[in-house]
């Protein structure tokens, strides 16, 4: 699961099991298998399927004050879910209805309103079919049947449904959870890290002097010292990169941002990495749309970009494919991303790669910083970063930032 991952739901199968069992609980599984009733039922409700739905708009329309144009789509909407509703009920088998609820309780148009009203739709359908039955079916035990089945498919949908909202919100709630222990933990670290960055810095511009001292002092030195030195200086290079590297994750960016032009950064990068790619047989390539310009710090965005295309072409030992694509993702929004060819991230791994110091590469190789600034910068200046992975052929990372000076398309601020 990644950042933005979803929690594990359980299936469908195992939904309607329980759902049941409440049902037979209850004592209200009359009718569990296929049997003629339900057939009967289901016939019945398919031929007046226009009727109930024209039914059903008139009296809710006033009552959910829903205007003429809407009411239209929702009596159509209506009639499809009856459609899905009597194929359960002619076959209990047939889950069709129930995999579209589950989906609409979570995003759907049923989402954005209270359960109630939802139910009290539910009810009124069942209250028009019943006048419907008991004004057309002359066999009294037959209609003393069909009733109470309908009475049963009514309260198995109304469990159904109040289930699906309620887990509907719990899967929303852990899943802003697990962002909120994410964005803590990156807090925390970057705290720690800042703190002794600023006390190594020091320190290390120290050895730093101390070792161009000595290269002065030593004009014409022996071979072996002469080697030491360039050794110490290079390893010297490589700690205040990685000091560098901690100041950048802990900043707060949020002050410094600019109006970036992201795919001149792009161009200018790649440009810049060029004989890095040639020695890895890697081939970049290049899909920029004319979008916006961002906003966000432009140092950070230059470690976003050196930083995800490094993890890439070191992704690649064997060369590949980079590709790195812009696009207008709203009039208010950017999109960019970084593709691979490369050997792919695990799925157990996918939660893991953004926490700070988390590497799989050798070491002395990576520091497991990179992605941790990469998360950083685009979280401060109010974007998303989103990965996919296959394990063994590549990787994608997924980047929207704020266009400059445009305002959100909803108006919001
Ligand atoms: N494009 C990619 N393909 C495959 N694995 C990746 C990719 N990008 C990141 N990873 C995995 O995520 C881990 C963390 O990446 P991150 O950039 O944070 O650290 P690093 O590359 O290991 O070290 P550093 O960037 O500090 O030198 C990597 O070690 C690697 O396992
Ligand atoms: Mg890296």
């Amino acid at each position: 699961m990644g950042p933005g991952g979803r929690p594990e739901l359980p299936t469908l199968q195992e939904h309607l099991g329980r759902i049941q069992s409440y049902l037979r609980g209850c004592g209200v599984l009359t009718f569990p298998g296929e049997t003629p009733v339900r057939r009967e039922l289901a016939r019945f409700m398919e031929e007046h399927s226009d009727e109930t739905a024209r039914l059903w708009a008139d009296a809710i329309g006033p009552a959910f004050e829903i205007d003429d144009e809407e009411l239209d789509f929702l009596a159509k909407d209506m009639r499809e879910a009856q459609a899905r509703w009597l194929a359960h009920v002619r076959n209990p088998e047939d889950v069709e209805t129930y995999a579209v609820l589950r989906e609409h309780a979570r995003g759907g148009f049923i989402a954005e309103h209270p359960p109630s009203r939802f139910l009290a739709s539910q009810l009124k359908i069942r209250q028009i079919l019943a006048d419907l039955l008991r004004r057309e079916m002359r066999d009294t035990v037959l209609l003393a049947e069909l009733l109470d089945l309908l009475d049963q498919a009514l309260w198995e949908r109304v469990l159904h449904i109040t289930d699906f909202f309620v887990e509907a919100r719990l899967s929303e709630r852990r899943r802003l959870e697990i962002q909120l222990i994410q964005s803590e933990k990156m807090a925390a670290i970057g705290q720690l890290a800042a703190g002794i960055a600023h006390e190594i810095r020091n320190p290390l511009g120290i050895i730093m002097n101390a070792l161009y001292d000595l290269g002065e002092l030593l004009p014409n030195p022996p071979a072996e010292v002469e080697e030491d030195l360039q050794i110490a200086r290079s390893e010297m290079g490589r700690a205040q990169e990685i000091i560098n590297n901690l100041l950048e994750f802990s900043r707060d960016s949020t002050t410094e941002m600019q109006s970036v032009d992201v795919n001149r950064m792009i161009t200018q990068t790649l440009k810049l990495m060029n004989k890095h790619f040639q020695n890895s047989g890697v081939r970049p390539r290049t899909n920029l749309s004319d979008v916006h310009r961002c906003r966000v710090s432009e140092n950070g965005m230059r470690q976003v970009l050196l930083n995800l295309i490094t993890n890439a072409v070191q992704a690649m030992p064997h060369g590949g494919e980079l590709r790195v694509a812009t696009h207008q993702a709203s009039s208010s929004r950017v999109g960019l991303s970084i593709s691979d060819t490369g050997v792919g991230i695990p799925a157990e791994r996918l939660a893991r790669i953004f926490d700070p110091f988390y590497t799989t590469k050798d070491p002395g190789e990576g520091t497991g910083l990179g992605l941790s600034v990469v998360h950083s910068v685009i979280t401060n200046a109010g974007g998303t970063l989103d990965v996919s992975s296959t394990a063994g052929s590549g990787t994608t990372f997924s980047i929207e930032l704020d266009a400059d000076g445009v305002p959100p398309a909803d108006g919001k601020p």
